[in-house]
Parts: structure tokens; C-alpha cells; sequence
């Protein structure tokens, strides 16, 4: 147990963490799916959320702006009670509001909103263990495309403010064939501009981001919080296999140029070699056979793959000889294939000392000796993006039977008021540690900090 540097009641974290669920319910309203979730990038519904939010951020002193790839950040100085605007470097704290098709109302989403409750709560505490000084301002950024849902490429929101937006991608369609450029002119974004979200990593203290586990583990172990590790590192590919559509009745086997077998069995070669894998993960989540007739054989199918591993370097591997055994499939069958990688990002490790502040967050919010689960992430989150500009850190809440990307996705009210009380005193601890140790004024006690950052 790490010493409580933060002096709010139970009450107030409780009353934070049902606002948080009350708001995951209203944001989950801004939906352009009938009878479920899915909010994209550059739609009606980002629009609105980002207004929400951005009433939201003002409620609590920040000061709002939409940044030039539509995320939505707001500041409050470093001092918790003012609301000093100035330049010093912040800490950013957040995840993203765009959703899976048919989502659950928690990934993403409930990042955002503990963050505002973590300000709220730093702001409004008069404390006496504390000079009411973090040393550094609080920014709450909200991100827009994680997913990648409406473009297929994820983590655009992100990518821009991490300083590593490529023009190629102002080309990619959504399912509509409007361009993402065309998107950004609808939307009232200036893609000519989209170099001033950019952040520099002098601005940033680093980037904390709650987010449920989307996995089992911690409600296996049967614990509410972790420190991650590190995220994954993923690509996706969009394959084609083309063979020859023909009539179903009058063309015999031998004569047969099947593209949705010769797909089938490479889906089926996903699932084996990765399952052969001790950390690599390959999902196939979109098929579609083309002309799509009951009575053709299917002359094309397009396939998605996304593969995912703890280590670039096997990710790659298995990549090499999935293509390996593609060739052989499709060789076989008469078919031809090829693949168009339309998302790539390294595995990025959480910083050591944001690891640290984090585990002492969480030990100050339990009376257990035991340190806190560590683990890494096989989702993908936009720390991703933000690790090349500055140090990155991330807290995972139990996610009830691991279920993500679907509408049963939970998360309790009390692991929610647990993990903002964990996010808070992480805040605080960074602060402290930042400060040699030094900021808590005349309180806090032992354990943890020193040492700067
Ligand atoms: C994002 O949730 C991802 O991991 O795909
Ligand atoms: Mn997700
Ligand atoms: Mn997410």
C-alpha cells in the first residue's frame, strides 16, 4: 500500500463514478446505428459529442478548443484551483469517442469521462498535503478515430497530434467513396491545417489514458486495476483472392477457379499459425464474396486480416509465412492473391516511471500489501500515436468476461470510482516525483516519488 495523497471523500469518487456511467449512457445515445452504437470520424454525431464534451470540459474551468483533426482538448493551468492558461507543459490525460460498428458504450468513452472527473476532483480539493501545485497543466484530449471504422485506417486523431499524419491517407474512402479529404471539408476542418495538431514533445509531460481491458485477465485474477505494460503491435491488411465467377451447375470441379475455398482455407491458415503462437493474434473480421450470386461461383472475395503480437519482430514473422502459405492456397487452387496493408504501428512500451506512478496510484487506493497486476495490452489504444512524441502510461479497469467490441461490454461503478481514485493519485504521484519529491508539501508520506522526471 502506497501512502493517499489525495483527500476527497468516498462520496465525491462515488458520486464521479456515477456520473460517469450516466454519461456513458448519453454518449451512447449519439448514435447513427438504429438500435445500437457506431459514432465515426467526421460525422453528425462527432460533431455533437465534441460539443457535449467540450461543455463538459468547461463546467470543470478548462479552457476548449477542437484541434485541427477534430479531437476535442481542454486545458486548466497548473494550478488545480485557478485556471491559469499558461504555456507550461501538461500532462495529458484521455482516449478516444469513436466506436466499432454495434459497440459497447465503454471503450474509449469511459476514458475520456474519468479524466474529467480526475480534474474535477484535483481542482476542487482543498488540500492541505498539498501546495495545490502539480507543476505541470492538465489537458483532457479526446480522440476521433481510434477505430478506424469509417476509413479502415486507425488512430488518424491521434496520428496528428503525434506528429506522424501521412497525405496519403487524405486519398482513402469510406464505404460512401467520400474521401477523407472531401470528409474534413464537410466536417469544417481545413485539411491544409492539419499540421497544427501537432504536438511537440516540450508541450507534454506524457499521456495516462484509463480504458477497460477488453480481455479476461483481470476478471480471472479477480482484480479491479492494472498497470499495462505495454500495447501491442498490429497491422492490418485488406486481401483479395481472385479466381474466375462462373455458372454454379455447369462448371465441373476441375474446372473450378473458387475465390471464397481459396479464401476460406487462408482464413483457416490465419487461425493455425497463430494458435501456434505463444502472443500473436490474427482476426479476419470482414469477408465478402464477389458477384455475391446464389447460383455463381465466386470469381473474387475481399478479406480483411488484423494480426497482432506483443513484438513487432514476431508479428512479422508470422506475416511472412502466412504470405508464405498463401501462395501455396491459392497456387494450388488457380487463384491469385495480393494484400494492401492499410494500418501499421509498432509496439510501444509504457514509460517506466508512468508505470510506477500508476502502481502507486492503485496501491493508494487499497489496503493490500500485493503490487497490482501488471499487463500488456493486446488492444490497440492511441498511446500508439503519442509514444513517438512522449512518454505514455495507461491504467486497464476489470472488463466483466472480457467482452469488447459488442454491446454487452461493461464495467462496474465502484472499479470505475476505484480507477478514478487511482488515476487521481497517479496524477498526483507524477506530480510529486516530478518535484523530487518535494510537492506534497507537508504530507503524503514515504514510499514512491523522488527523482524527477
Ligand atoms: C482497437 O480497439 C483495437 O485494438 O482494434
Ligand atoms: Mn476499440
Ligand atoms: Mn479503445
Amino acid at each position: 500500500m502506497t501512502a493517499a495523497l489525495l483527500d476527497i471523500s468516498p462520496d465525491a469518487i462515488a458520486a464521479s463514478a456515477r456520473r460517469v456511467m450516466a454519461r456513458c449512457d448519453e454518449l451512447a445515445r449519439e448514435t447513427s446505428m438504429e438500435g445500437g452504437l457506431e459514432r465515426v470520424y467526421l460525422s453528425p454525431e462527432h460533431a455533437r459529442v465534441n460539443r457535449l464534451v467540450a461543455e463538459w470540459m468547461r463546467e470543470i474551468g478548462m479552457t476548449t478548443r477542437q484541434d485541427a483533426a477534430g479531437n476535442q482538448v481542454g486545458r486548466l493551468g497548473s494550478d488545480p484551483r485557478g485556471m491559469t492558461t499558461g504555456d507550461e507543459p501538461a500532462l495529458l490525460l484521455g482516449s478516444h469517442l469513436d466506436t466499432v460498428p454495434d459497440a459497447g458504450r465503454f471503450d474509449g468513452m469511459l476514458g475520456v469521462l474519468m479524466a474529467l472527473e480526475v480534474v474535477r476532483l484535483l481542482r476542487v480539493r482543498t488540500d492541505e498535503q498539498w501546495r495545490s501545485v502539480l507543476g505541470f497543466a492538465l489537458e483532457i484530449i479526446a480522440f476521433w478515430d481510434e477505430e478506424g471504422t469509417r476509413f479502415g485506417t486507425a488512430l488518424l486523431g491521434s496520428s496528428a497530434v503525434g506528429g506522424v499524419w501521412r497525405d496519403e491517407w487524405w486519398g482513402l474512402t469510406d464505404a460512401d467513396g467520400t474521401t477523407l479529404r472531401q470528409a474534413f471539408l464537410e466536417f469544417g476542418l481545413d485539411p491544409g491545417r492539419i499540421g497544427e495538431a501537432a504536438r511537440r514533445p516540450d508541450e507534454l509531460v506524457g499521456y495516462l489514458e484509463a480504458h477497460i481491458e477488453q480481455g479476461p485477465e483481470l476478471d480471472r485474477r479477480g482484480e479491479s486495476l492494472a498497470v499495462v505494460s505495454s500495447i501491442a503491435s498490429a497491422r492490418r491488411f485488406l486481401l483479395t483472392v481472385e479466381g474466375e465467377a462462373r455458372h454454379a451447375g455447369g462448371t465441373p470441379y476441375d474446372m473450378r477457379r473458387d475465390a471464397l475455398l481459396g479464401a476460406s482455407e487462408g482464413a483457416l491458415a490465419v487461425e493455425r499459425l497463430c494458435r501456434a503462437e505463444h502472443h500473436i493474434i490474427g482476426t479476419v473480421g470482414r469477408f465478402e464474396a464477389f458477384p455475391g450470386g446464389v447460383n455463381v461461383v465466386p470469381g473474387e472475395v475481399q478479406f480483411s486480416l488484423d494480426l497482432r503480437g506483443e513484438f513487432d519482430g514476431e508479428r512479422d514473422r508470422v506475416w511472412h509465412t502466412l504470405s508464405g502459405e498463401l501462395d501455396e492456397i491459392m497456387g494450388r487452387r488457380g487463384l491469385r492473391w495480393r494484400a494492401r496493408e492499410i494500418h501499421s504501428a509498432a509496439a510501444v512500451s509504457c514509460a517506466p516511471l508512468l508505470q510506477d506512478v500508476i502502481r502507486e496510484g492503485i496501491g493508494a487506493t487499497t489496503s493490500t500489501a500485493q503490487d497490482p497486476a501488471t499487463i500488456f495490452s493486446r488492444a490497440g489504444h492511441d498511446g500508439m500515436a503519442m509514444g513517438g512524441i512522449t512518454d505514455i502510461g495507461m491504467l486497464f479497469l476489470r472488463n466483466p468476461d472480457g467482452i469488447s467490441h459488442h454491446p454487452a461490454e461493461s464495467v462496474s461503478t465502484g472499479d470505475v470510482a476505484h480507477g478514478i481514485r487511482a488515476l487521481a493519485e497517479a496524477v498526483l504521484h507524477l506530480s510529486r516525483s516530478r518535484s523530487g519529491g518535494g510537492g506534497g508539501g507537508g504530507g503524503g508520506g514515504g514510499g514512491g516519488g523522488g527523482g524527477g522526471g
